[in-house]
């Protein structure tokens, strides 16, 4: 016999291209995705980051124009991180109303109105111990950092920005901020926590660029382990508690599994971050011409949604969203 009787045959549905689109689980789009950009002091200075090729930190008005072509994208949000020109012992370049992110903020809410601004709330880049919070006794000290977060959060908001994303791991940060937001008469400023945060080796090449590395120990004492998934669950749920808009799982790529069951269990809009070091891998292996980059990044992402993620913060956005112009996803 040179025939089977199959009543099911899943190729029937792969055969043509266009049948392979309309069957799709899974479509990514550029309303997807959050930018993140480093904003930086001084003007017209633009310094790329050696480790994430394409990523650059700008001063405002280069940062500027180049969120004015993100948009044009179709690209619906920023995030923003800063690096100060001095850093202190309690980082206070963090809620300077000169600070280059609050520049920035101010900026792009007058030149690009229609774009969500986001902001990361975090004391890394403006410790001189590079810890994402007031140390004292060799130790990061939970509840004199959320005060200092909260102030962060509070000048972020009068800058214009539209959502503020705590990335400290410190307990509860989310109710802390909500709490002097409101009381600052920001009650529409919204939250998105970084509510499942792990203390993650593929955070490197962003600590290059926001020059944030601990200068002593790691922070295993306020990122979560890898290996713990209960943990990161009970975390996304305090997160809500407190009074989260959007709650996120970081990084990404190994831990799928996560975002899945976050998804399964909540029913808050989830983002999950592609970090630093899962851009670098698929950079640098393209460079080598190892793999080919377009595929493994569409790949990735994908994966990412299918998981559950509802938006994916990316350093890949806008070749993800050139893509799309194209008809390419
Ligand atoms: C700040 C912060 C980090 C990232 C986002 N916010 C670094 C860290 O926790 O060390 C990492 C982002 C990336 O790797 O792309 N706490």
């Amino acid at each position: 016999m040179s025939w089977y009787k199959l009543v099911s045959r899943p190729r029937r549905s792969r055969r043509t291209e266009t049948l392979r689109r309309l069957v799709k689980g899974v479509t990514l789009s550029s309303s997807d995705f959050i930018y993140p950009m480093f904003a930086r002091t001084g003007e017209n200075v633009s310094e790329e980051v050696p480790s994430m090729p394409g990523i650059f930190r700008f001063s405002t008005d280069l940062l500027t124009s180049e969120a004015k072509g993100v948009s044009e994208l179709g690209i619906p949000a920023l995030l923003l991180f800063g690096t100060p020109g001095k850093k202190d012992k309690e980082g206070s370049q963090s809620y300077s109303p000169e600070g280059a992110v609050q520049r920035a903020v101010t900026e792009l809410k007058q030149s690009v109105p229609e774009m969500v601004v986001m902001t990361d709330v975090c004391l890394c880049s403006y410790t001189d111990h590079g810890h994402c919070g007031i140390v004292s006794g060799g130790e990061v000290d939970n509840d004199k950092t959320l005060t200092l977060l909260s102030k962060i959060a509070i000048s972020h908001a009068e800058a214009g920005a539209d959502m503020v994303a705590p990335s400290a791991m410190m307990d509860g940060q989310v109710r802390a901020i909500r709490e002097g937001l409101d009381d600052s008469g920001f009650k529409g400023t919204g939250i998105m926590g970084y509510s499942a945060k792990f203390a993650s080796a593929f955070y490197g090449p962003f600590r290059d660029a926001a020059d944030s590395t601990p200068q002593f120990g790691d922070r295993r004492g306020y990122q979560m382990d890898p290996a713990d998934a209960r943990e990161a669950l009970r975390e996304i749920e305090l997160d809500i508690e407190e009074g989260a808009d959007i709650v996120m799982v970081k990084p990404a790529l190994s831990y799928l599994d996560i975002i899945r069951q976050a998804r399964d269990r909540f029913d808050l809009p989830m983002a999950a971050y592609n970090v630093s070091g899962e851009y670098a891998m698929i950079k640098a292996a393209a460079r080598n011409g190892w793999i080919e980059e377009k595929r493994v990044m569409l790949e990735v992402l994908t994966s990412i949604k299918r998981a559950g993620a509802d938006m994916i913060i990316s350093y890949f956005a806008p070749e993800v969203a050139r893509l799309a112009q194209k008809g390419e996803l």
